[in-house]
């Protein structure tokens, strides 16, 4: 169900490779809110082809931009400002990649020029992102950006390496940079901390299968799908959450709060 919850925004979606990708479900969802955006991802990602049914669906355009480039994320707040006609409402950060977990490189032997083009393409092209659209001044005064982050920022997941720490960079930047676009143009800046989701690169890391089984028996809710987490960003997207900004909001579940619940204690034979 629709509530035009959008209508009338302008915004730009980063990290939609496939019909998986959380970015996927947050551009048909912006789409059904009455929203007009551009869809950006990666050059190399374009090669797949399958963002072109996406905009085609949506209405939307399509710039390419590595997002570790300032250059491409200059030209793409540019353009889209033309397209749209006018000052961008809202945007999605949903890139994530870690060479070390590609190559499944242990933590403590990270190959730290790996660590560092992770750093880059998942947390650094984030404050990119902001300074250009900042010195651009192309956001709207109560415009939202959010970018999408995971729990192992906060308390240590075995699996998760470097992004970890990468994870916990970006929503460091969410927190500094939203208090500087806040103060200066009334900006918003907020992570959501989704669930595990079986996307592209949640699939890549190693184990993820089980602890995505272990995730949902330790949420009272159960894991948050992709759909739910489109969802949530659609409300910080809307004018419903105008006062919310540098925050790492928790979207799990439950799972962030909760030490044990009986379904875990039942798989290890406690009676609960
Ligand atoms: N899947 C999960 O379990 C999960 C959980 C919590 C948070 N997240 C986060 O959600 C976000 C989206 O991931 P997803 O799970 O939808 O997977 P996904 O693989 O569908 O999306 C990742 C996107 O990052 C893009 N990307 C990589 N390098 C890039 C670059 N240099 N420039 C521009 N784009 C680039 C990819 O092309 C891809 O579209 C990521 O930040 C991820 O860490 C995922």
């Amino acid at each position: 169900m629709a509530y035009n919850l959008l209508k009338g925004k302008r915004g730009i979606i980063s990290g939609a490779l496939n019909s998986s990708s959380i970015a996927w479900k947050v551009a048909e969802k912006a789409h059904e809110e009455g929203a007009t955006f551009v869809l950006t991802n990666a050059p190399i990602a374009m090669r797949m082809g399958e963002l072109n049914a996406l905009a085609e669906k949506t209405g939307a355009e399509i710039i390419p931009a590595d997002a570790t480039s300032v250059d491409d994320i200059t030209n793409l707040f540019t353009k889209s400002q033309e397209i749209l006609g006018g000052k961008i409402d809202f945007v999605l950060h949903s890139i994530g990649m870690s060479v070390n977990v590609r190559k499944n490189i242990p933590y403590t032997e990270a190959n730290y020029d790996y660590f560092q083009k992770g750093m880059d393409v998942s947390a650094l092209s984030f404050h990119k992102m902001l300074s250009v659209a900042k010195k651009l001044d192309a956001i709207n005064e109560w415009g939202s950006v959010v970018a999408l982050t995971y729990a192992a920022a906060q308390r240590t997941y075995s699996f998760y390496n470097d992004m970890a720490d990468i994870k916990a960079a970006l929503e460091s930047i969410a927190r500094s940079f939203g208090y500087h676009y806040g103060v200066e143009k009334k900006v918003r800046v907020n992570t959501v901390s989704q669930s595990p989701t079986k996307t592209t690169a949640g699939s890549g890391i190693k184990g993820f299968g089980d602890f995505f089984d272990f995730a949902d028996a330790m949420s009272p809710l159960g894991n948050a799908t992709a759909e739910q987490c489109a969802d949530y960003c659609i409300t910080l997207f809307s004018d419903l959450t105008r006062m919310v900004t540098m925050q790492n909001l928790y979207h799990d579940g439950g799972y962030s709060s909760t030490g044990v619940t009986s379904t875990i204690l039942e798989k290890f034979g406690i009676d609960s």
